[in-house]
């Protein structure tokens, strides 16, 4: 059963020429990767993950920090893209000049079809090195048990300092160049499309705001109520991988790949 779309969302669609998809762990759920809010489990089960993802957290304990990162990029490899991912790389073909915009460390909107989605909170896949933040290559693939373990970050071949995960910690800095293309596509969107977003981690949160405080129209798919919520004209409440293909459906027809 397709999920039902109010045509007025499909008519918004249909109509814009400047879109930007903001995307959140919620699209990324239902290939299962867990989101941020979800209780952690194994090696980290008495962990908090907003404690966890911290540069204090790398400091005290590097090798507990490390692992966790390896068990992550081993669950995102080990994933496939889903539905919604794959209905945002046919909105990208559709309506050229489309950005995505995501929260998310993994690479499931690349390997969906996406060309070049601003990755706001950095990648699972581009450690650097936390003293001269040279990049730095990753290391030979393991799949790591099911429960966890502690691994020992590598060392610069540069400085010899720890490699740290190329994320945004909580308390760090988005990157810049990312943050500026965010920012420039959605204050210049007609349509910006809000998916699986909490709304609740800064500035990325923003950004649905700057584009409707300039006049685009924001659509927001989330099966829950958000703080988005108010600046949303349409809420499409549902799962990301039935909402938003049954959105490109309604749009454009039978375009999407199933
Ligand atoms: N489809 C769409 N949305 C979903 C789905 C789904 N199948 N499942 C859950 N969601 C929604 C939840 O209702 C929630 O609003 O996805 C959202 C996930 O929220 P968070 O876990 O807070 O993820 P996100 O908004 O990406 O977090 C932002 O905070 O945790 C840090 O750095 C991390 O990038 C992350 C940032």
């Amino acid at each position: 059963m397709g999920h039902v779309v109010p045509p007025e969302a499909a008519a918004l669609l249909e109509r814009a020429r400047r879109i930007v998809v903001v995307t959140g762990a919620g699209i990324s759920a239902e290939s299962g990767v867990p989101t941020f809010r979800d209780a952690l489990t194994g090696l980290w089960q008495r962990f908090d993950a907003q404690a966890l993802a911290t540069p204090q957290a790398f400091e005290d304990d590097p090798d507990l920090v490390w692992g966790w990162y390896e068990w992550r990029r081993s669950a995102v490899r080990r994933a496939r893209p889903n539905a919604g991912h794959a209905a945002v790389a046919a909105i990208e073909a559709r309506v050229p000049g489309t950005v995505v915009v995501t929260q998310n460390v993994d690479d499931l909107h690349e390997r969906a079809g996406s060309t070049d989605p601003v990755h706001l909170h950095g990648s699972l896949f581009a450690p650097r090195c936390s003293g001269c933040s040279r990049p730095a290559s990753l290391p030979d693939v393991a799949d790591e048990p099911a429960g966890g373990r502690r691994v020992p970050p590598p060392r610069c071949a540069a400085c010899a300092a720890p490699v740290r995960p190329g994320v945004v910690w909580f308390g760090e800095a988005l990157p810049q160049a990312a943050l500026d293309r965010a920012v420039e596509a959605a204050a210049s969107c007609d349509l910006l499309v809000t998916v699986g977003t909490s709304g609740l981690v800064y500035p990325a949160a923003e950004i649905p705001q700057v584009a409707a405080r300039l006049g685009a129209t924001v659509i927001q798919v989330n099966p829950d109520e958000t703080p988005l919520d108010a600046v949303a004209e349409v809420n499409l409440r549902g799962p990301a991988a039935r909402v938003l293909p049954a959105l490109v459906a309604a749009a454009w027809g039978d375009t999407m790949p199933t």
